[in-house]
């Protein structure tokens, strides 16, 4: 796969889990240039010594300058779960490394018509989103950017965002908002044409594109990319019934479906953030089930899912055929 031999130039720590690398050509030559939205593989090594390419999306400068031809800018999330590539570029790689990468690719592209733009960041997501909103700040062209998180000391390129955007940018907390953000809100406020690029974990995707179509935009206006393929879907699945007790909404979750997303489906927004179990913004409380829980989360304590009172949505599902939720 490696195409171009890079050296790891200098790194910054952006927030307590995401590092910037700047990638510099070897030789100093021109590397392949690429626009907003593009992505390089970087051949990273895992935890038993294999290596395997891993995609990076390229952020292309900081929130003023773009970087010179030679260079190609990174942020890149440490995932202590999974095979251990964004650890060796976290943990093992350091300035002077070397490194083996491919040639851009482009599968999330900024289109170059005039339009209004909606961008979306969640997390890590704001990667190829800032690298956007740079291109059309300097094209003097419309956005609104907002910015999703569920810690905000973990926002990579927080202050660049605020500055590129004058201070518009929309930023959201999960852990601390009452609501989840209002995307349908924001997509009507757009005035015609608009368009929606969207860049985050796989549920909050779900969520942004089901808001946009909700508010009008057709799935021509709406771009999407996500860092990570979707929930497995477990052989063991098997559909059953919620209740949402306070608002009275009842409906089938199906064996290829996780309750958050099927909440969504109906119209109903509980508040979420990674969609994987790992952040902790999900939880409901259980008013009854009639099979035991089934856990797949990381955040609920040992106790809190003994107790059967908790339950994550975005992950977790009842081994019966009937869930009463307090919501
Ligand atoms: C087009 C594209 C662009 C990407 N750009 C970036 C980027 O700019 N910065 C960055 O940190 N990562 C980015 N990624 C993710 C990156 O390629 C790796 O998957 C990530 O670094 C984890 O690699 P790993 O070997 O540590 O874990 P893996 O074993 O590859 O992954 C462990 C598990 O976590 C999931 N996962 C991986 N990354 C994420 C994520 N960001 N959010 C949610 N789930 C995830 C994987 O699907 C897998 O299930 C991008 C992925 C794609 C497809
Ligand atoms: S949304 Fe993060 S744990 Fe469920």
């Amino acid at each position: 796969m490696p195409q171009y031999d890079v050296t790891v130039a200098s790194i910054r720590a952006l927030t307590p889990t995401i590092r910037e690398l700047v990638l510099q050509s070897k030789d100093g030559s021109a590397l392949p240039p690429y626009a907003p939205g593009a992505h390089i593989e970087i051949q990273v090594t895992l935890d038993g010594g294999k290596e395997e390419p891993r995609a990076y999306a390229l952020i292309g400068g900081t929130a003023t300058e773009d970087d010179p031809a030679n260079i190609y800018r990174i942020a890149v999330e440490r995932r202590a779960e999974g095979a251990g590539g964004s650890r060796f570029l976290c943990d093992t790689v350091a300035v002077g490394s070397n490194l083996g990468i491919s040639a851009p690719r482009n599968d999330f592209a900024l289109e170059t018509h005039p339009m209004n733009r909606l961008l979306v960041a969640g997390g890590i997501g704001i990667a190829p989103i800032i690298s956007m909103a740079r291109r059309l700040k300097r094209e003097g062209r419309p956005f609104t950017l907002a910015y999703m998180s569920c810690d905000a000391d973990n926002m990579a390129y927080r202050d660049e965002v605020a500055a590129l955007t004058g201070g518009t940018a929309i930023f959201h907390d999960e852990s601390v908002e009452a609501a989840p953000l209002d995307i349908k809100l924001l997509a009507q406020k757009m005035t015609y044409p608009s368009e929606l690029y969207v860049c985050g974990t796989y549920a909050q995707n779900k969520a942004v594109v089901a808001a946009a179509e909700a508010a009008g935009l057709s799935r021509l206006q709406i771009h999407e990319q996500c860092f990570a393929p979707p929930p497995v879907v477990l052989p063991d699945n098997a559909p059953f019934e919620v209740l949402l007790r306070l608002s009275g909404l009842q409906f089938q979750v199906p064996a290829d479906s996780s309750i958050l997303e099927t909440m969504l489906q109906h119209g109903h927004t509980p508040k979420f953030y990674c969609g994987r179990g790992e952040c902790g913004i999900c939880p409901m409380t259980v008013v009854s089930a009639d099979g035991p829980l089934e856990h797949r989360d990381h955040t609920l304590k040992p106790e809190e899912k003994a107790s059967g009172k908790k339950i994550c949505i975005c992950v977790s599902r009842v081994k019966g055929t009937r869930l009463v939720l307090d919501a």
